[in-house]
């Protein structure tokens, strides 16, 4: 890449990004934690999909003192529907760490930012550049997508592409650098329908002078993700008060959707242990829903048992696992459920008629 190539493709991307960048709400920001959210955000979730939840969570926790003191339920629940929930948890935990450790102010630069947890290579270079303005990179998928092309590259390593990076970017101006880059990738060099007639940097971009862009990135076969079936046991109660409830769980502090909640898997509580009788000889069983996860495909299969409380009544049934409880129905928007869960108890209570 040559001197003037480079400053050619910075100064086309800038002035694009001057043009015709979109107006979202962390473009607006300053404050280094509101980037550092939307970063955390952004990873693995679309702008559209994430911008009423930055601005949800920005009214809950408008500070890192703020989310460093918030209880693990109320962050978990502000986070409910996004997805990949260990990044919430990490946010959390990072908060606490910049209260206690750094007296409440992010480290300024990436290598300090990459001590916090859930802060990669990516998060670091996209908070540092547009936050601190340093000249690092921020590669996305996207922007992965865009190398692969601008310099046809037909196998590049992490490292290839980070050094890449680490050459192109702007020296004013990193962050606008960075997030022009991924404006690029996200909307104009798509990875089956490219549009390069629009692309500011069609005079640059190697793959496309050579015919190669519709074979970059090269494709690698998508793995296969295992399924599992899981039997669901959703026990619902009726007080004698008219009110109803719920058994649900909380999982366990570590591994997939760590402390959210869940009705429990059938073989975990034999239905005498349930503290409730039921009025079903069988529980009723309700359509499958499933989710996929980064790695894992579920497929629940919930049953519906309908029954009383009886003396023991809220008592949860007796068990090792980490936390029950019977839920009243209007309780259940106060925990976090994932949405699998959520939609088995609108199911439920559309079944139950309640
Ligand atoms: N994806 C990741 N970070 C982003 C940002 N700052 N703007 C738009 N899309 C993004």
């Amino acid at each position: 890449m040559g001197n003037k190539n480079v400053a050619d493709i910075r100064r086309l991307l800038l002035a694009a990004y001057d043009a015709g960048k979109r107006s979202l709400p962390w473009r607006e920001e300053t404050d280094p934690y509101r980037i550092w959210v939307s970063e955390v955000m952004l990873q693995q979730t679309r702008v559209e999909t994430v911008i009423p939840y930055y601005e949800r969570w920005l009214e809950r926790f408008p500070d890192i003192e703020a989310l460093a003191e918030a209880q693990d339920d109320d962050v978990l629940r502000a986070w409910q529907g996004l997805g990949y929930y260990s990044r919430a948890r990490r946010l959390h935990q990072g908060a606490r760490i910049v209260k206690e450790r750094y007296s409440g102010t992010l480290p300024r630069n990436s290598e300090g930012l990459r001590e916090l947890p859930g802060v990669g290579q990516y998060t670091a270079g996209a908070v540092a550049s547009i936050a601190f303005g340093e000249a690092v990179p921020a590669l996305d998928g996207n922007v992965k997508r865009v190398f692969s092309r601008l310099f046809d590259l037909v196998d590049p390593t992490p490292a290839d592409l980070q050094g890449l990076g680490q050459d192109l970017v702007d020296r004013e101006r990193p962050g606008d650098f960075n997030q022009a880059l991924m404006e690029l990738g996200a909307l104009t060099c798509l990875p089956r329908t490219p549009r390069c007639e629009e692309c500011p940097l069609e005079t640059q971009c190697l793959a496309l002078a050579r015919g190669t862009v519709g074979e970059r990135p090269s494709t690698r076969p998508r793995k296969t993700i295992p399924e599992k079936d899981v039997d669901v046991l959703v026990a619902s109660a009726e007080d004698g008060k008219g009110g109803f409830h719920f058994l649900l769980r909380k999982r366990p502090d570590k591994g997939l959707l760590a402390g959210m909640w869940e009705f429990p898997d059938v073989g975990l509580f034999p239905e005498e242990e349930l503290g409730m009788d039921p009025t079903d000889p069988e529980p009723l069983p309700m359509p499958a829903v499933s989710h996929t996860f980064s790695h894992l495909k579920v497929r629940y299969r919930p049953r519906l048992l309908r029954g009383k409380l009886t003396a023991t009544d809220l008592t949860p049934p007796t068990t090792t696992l980490h936390a029950t409880r019977w839920v009243p129905l209007g309780g259940l928007d106060r925990l976090p459920l994932p949405v699998a869960q959520q939609k088995i108890a609108r199911e439920a209570m559309r079944l139950l008629g309640v």
